[in-house]
């Protein structure tokens, strides 16, 4: 979100005494897959100050008045790093059936791309099941913070990758998610990464015609899409289900 714990109020009835802090940590929901990570990161700069010896965190949902004051306009607006993004081309790789090899498209185009000499990013729409820091990354790195919004991780060929799964303190964890949160997460892995100057972001699609694909054909200006199948006649009839949406949705089919 670009913004510390404390400016979006998600800090709580804190405490100090004798060298003890406590505060609780209100959460958008308790199921938030960052939970974690937001507890370790708050404990270990807590006692990285002097005098701070022990840290205890609670955790509960914010109430909808407190989401409201987060969420309430900011969720309207583009992102905070969008007006820093020159992207010339945006394509996603999709399917409607799972486990036909999107990711795997997905990634080799991009490194292609990138052996071409083009500037590329790797956008992991698959918020449930992102297979792309696996498949591109030895070690995963973390995004980092910053003024302009969040870096990318850049794989050592120098794709710029953001995934889910860069940002959970735990890779095996579930993100257990309804449609709209995952529509906000690509949301803003589209609005609030600094991608900077790309000739190219690839979109790796997770399977299905639902929230996910949706928010990709209406929130990012895609100049095409990628449509992987197998020569099965049961993927087939899924994949044309895919293909019926995008042109519904008026997505060019690039092959
Ligand atoms: N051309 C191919 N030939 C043989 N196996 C492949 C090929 N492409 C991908 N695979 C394998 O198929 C499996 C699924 O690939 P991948 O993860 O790319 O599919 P996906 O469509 O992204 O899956 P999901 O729907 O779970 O996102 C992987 O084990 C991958 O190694
Ligand atoms: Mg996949």
């Amino acid at each position: 979100l670009g913004r510390n714990i404390v400016e979006l109020g998600m800090v709580h009835d804190l405490q100090v005494q004798n060298g003890k802090v406590s505060f609780t940590l209100a959460l958008t929901t308790m199921a938030c897959p960052l939970r974690g990570r937001m507890q370790d990161d708050a404990r270990k700069r807590l006692l990285a100050l002097e005098g701070i010896r022990e840290v205890d965190i609670s955790a509960r949902a914010m109430t909808d008045e407190e989401k409201a004051k987060v969420f309430g306009k900011s969720g309207q607006e583009q992102g905070s790093a969008a007006a820093h993004n020159h992207i010339k081309h945006v394509v996603a790789v999709m399917s409607g059936k799972g486990g036909v090899g999107k990711s795997s498209v997905s990634a080799l185009l991009a490194v292609a791309l990138r052996r071409k000499g083009y500037t590329v990013g790797l956008l992991d729409a698959d918020i449930t099941g992102p297979s792309i820091p696996k498949m591109l990354l030895s070690e995963p790195g973390r995004p980092m913070g910053s003024p302009l919004g969040i870096l990318p991780v850049e794989s050592p060929s120098g794709i710029k990758i953001i995934s889910i799964n860069l940002l959970l303190a735990d890779p095996n964890q579930a993100v257990i998610w309804r449609g709209p949160l995952i529509s906000g997460a690509i949301r803003q892995f589209w609005g609030d990464v600094l991608w900077g100057d790309l000739d190219y972001l690839i979109v790796d699609l997770p399977p299905g015609t639902s929230d996910a694909s949706l928010t990709v054909m209406q929130v990012l200006p895609l100049n095409g899409i990628v449509m992987v199948t197998t020569p099965q006649s049961l993927a087939g009839m899924v994949v044309r289900k895919a293909s019926s949406m995008a042109e519904q949705l008026a997505s060019r089919l690039l092959g």
